[in-house]
């Protein structure tokens, strides 16, 4: 994959970052939304690929725009999949809550599992807790295992669960550890790269959250070389056939990091609001600051942009 094609799609988490942050704080959950989307979905339009869409906004039928199987980009160039959420964190965006970004992952063709739109069970960690997870095990032995490995004792630890009403065990569970806990609202992208981050404070990532945002996160972490793994979790017949129809044969599989996001990709974010990975929009008088940063698994390079937009010269805004 073109290196330089990563700053292209910066552009694209830029202009839907800015976009959505106007909503921030407004209580419109789907305007904050759909603010992104259109954004994403026009500057896509003006990079040198030819991408399909494989995690994206919904079904054909259910979402007009950035669809799975949506084709994006000029046409011209190299044939990728992309997996997006122009905005990750929606409600967070809505309250004026901290982590809420704009996301891409990119892969060559085949790269990125086309998951369904599903719940799916998630365990993460940073480059120090490699081969010590497995999310069939308990959370106890997870944390017990990560505490050896960082050598230190499992009340050091810290996990990052969404609140959820589902999570009241696993709450419990990692309670009962000693370990200490981050709850988050939403945004299990994000907390699942503070794991790698050296002064998140956060050390692994617990529970279940969407099966998309998964195969999204499972991207980050194979560029800043962490770990993750994932289980799908359908809540009834009907989640199994949607991951039927996606081409998931075995319900009960434990989806890799190296599975979900093979090969050589690319992760670019944006921040919308601030959050402990990036920087939220900051209007200014003459335009808008913004903070993203740009992966690749292939050479473990992390960049970190910080861009000025001034809206005098890019009318588009
Ligand atoms: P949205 O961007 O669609 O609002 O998703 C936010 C999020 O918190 C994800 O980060 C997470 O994976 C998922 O929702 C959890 O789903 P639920 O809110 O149903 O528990």
């Amino acid at each position: 994959m073109n290196r330089n094609l990563a700053l292209e799609f910066v552009r694209v988490t830029e202009m839907a970052s800015i976009a959505s942050a106007r909503w921030m704080g407004k209580g419109d959950e789907k305007a904050a939304d759909q603010a992104a989307v259109d954004a994403m979905r026009k500057m896509l339009d003006t990079v040198d690929c030819n991408a399909t869409v494989v995690i994206g906004e919904g079904e054909r039928d259910e979402a007009p725009m950035l669809y799975i199987g949506e084709k994006v980009g000029t046409g011209q160039g190299p044939e990728l999949e992309i997996a997006l959420d122009p905005l990750e964190g929606t409600t967070i965006c809505a309250v004026g809550g901290h982590n809420s970004i704009s996301v891409m992952a990119i892969g060559k063709k085949g790269n990125l599992l086309n998951a369904p739109d599903i719940y799916m069970n998630k365990i993460a960690v940073g480059p120090d807790g490699v081969g010590s997870i497995d999310i069939r095990d308990t959370p106890t032995n997870n944390l017990k295992r990560l505490a050896q490995r960082k050598s230190c004792s499992v009340s050091d630890l810290t996990a990052v669960i969404l609140d959820r009403p589902r999570h009241k065990e696993l709450i419990q569970e990692v309670r009962n550890t000693g370990a200490r806990i981050y709850l988050i609202g939403d945004g299990d992208v994000s907390a699942a790269i503070a794991t790698a981050l050296p002064d998140s404070g956060i050390d692994m990532l617990l529970g279940t959250g969407g099966a998309p945002e998964g195969v999204i996160a499972a991207a980050a972490m194979r560029c800043v070389k962490g770990d993750f793994q994932g289980v799908l979790v359908p809540r009834n017949d009907d989640d199994i056939e949607r991951a039927k129809k996606m081409g998931v044969a075995d319900i009960n599989k434990l989806f890799t990091m190296n599975e979900l996001a093979s090969g050589d990709v690319m992760f670019v974010a944006t921040g919308v609001t601030d959050g402990s990975l990036l920087k939220g929009v900051h209007f200014k008088s003459w335009g808008a600051m913004t903070h993203s940063i740009v992966m690749r698994s292939k050479s473990g390079t992390i960049r970190h942009i910080k861009a000025e937009h001034h809206f005098d010269r890019k009318p588009n805004y």
